[in-house]
């Protein structure tokens, strides 16, 4: 018997047809987005901003702009996932909340805004490289998300990110990393899933180091067992979570 998440994770494919008389609430579109934000970010950042384009008028703004892509004016919102550039300066706003609620001790503040400032401050590509990984992060759980209720959805980079930016007045700190449709699929037009490379083709053991040019590797087997439902809850619990403070 498989596992109802896993059931619906490894069932989702792209949707590429949305039935257009289907719309969200503001309210199942808040939702959505709530879930997207309990995905995990560096230092707890959380340098998103989740642009919901669902009006009519919004949406005839961002199709042209989106490689004239149908599922922007069809779905029943397409959002513009940002990343924010990542700056250690909102560390101790951003965890604050934790501090309040009694889960991170006031001390330990400096000690995730220090590493941060030190990964990131004067480092461009790195604080771009975070603003995609959040935005990414966050979109993939709107994306599993939505398949939990019965929608579809369309992560989309095919946009003139130069266009949107302006249009959609986002922050010079603001990355539009993806666009992300979210509708009512239409069941018989769209694709079945596609079938994916094997895990023994991108699944590496890794094992002893090997000699610099050396292309062998320990390779998956093409066969194993599935794994058994989790017995407790694998977080902080039987571990030292304060020994955690370099966690990026
Ligand atoms: C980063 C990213 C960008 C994508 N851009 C587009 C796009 O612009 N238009 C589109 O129709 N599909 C787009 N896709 C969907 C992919 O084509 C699709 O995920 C891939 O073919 C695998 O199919 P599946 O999602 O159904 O498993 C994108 C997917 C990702 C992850």
């Amino acid at each position: 018997m498989i596992n109802a998440i896993i059931e619906s994770i490894v069932s989702r494919s792209t949707t590429k047809y949305y039935d257009p008389a289907i719309t969200l609430t503001d309210d199942q579109i808040r939702e959505l987005v709530r879930i997207g934000t309990t995905a995990p970010t560096s230092f707890h950042l959380q340098n998103w901003r989740f642009i919901a384009v669902r009006t009519p008028e919004a949406k005839a703004r961002l199709r042209p702009i989106a490689w004239d892509q149908p599922a922007i004016t069809e779905a029943a919102v397409t959002f513009i996932i940002c990343g924010q550039l990542a700056d250690s300066s909102v560390v101790p706003e951003r965890l604050a909340p934790l501090v309040k609620a009694g889960i991170m001790p006031a001390k330990m503040v400096p000690e995730w805004e220090i590493p941060a400032r030190n990964l990131y401050m004067g480092y461009p590509q790195r604080q771009r490289d975070e603003a995609v990984r959040t935005a990414t992060f966050g979109a993939a759980a709107i994306i599993y998300a939505a398949r939990a209720l019965g929608l579809g959805s369309t992560p989309m980079i095919g946009f003139d990110a130069e266009a949107v930016a302006p249009e959609f007045a986002l922050a010079e700190d603001e990355v539009p990393v993806m666009l992300l449709s979210v509708g009512v699929a239409l069941p018989k037009k769209n694709w079945p899933q596609k079938p994916r490379r094997p895990v023994a083709d991108v699944l590496e053991f890794a094992g002893l180091r090997m000699a610099a040019g050396s292309t062998k590797r320990e390779r998956a087997p093409a066969e194993w067992t599935p794994l058994p439902p989790l017995e407790r809850d694998p977080g902080c619990d039987g571990r030292d979570c304060e020994s955690e403070a370099a966690e990026v």
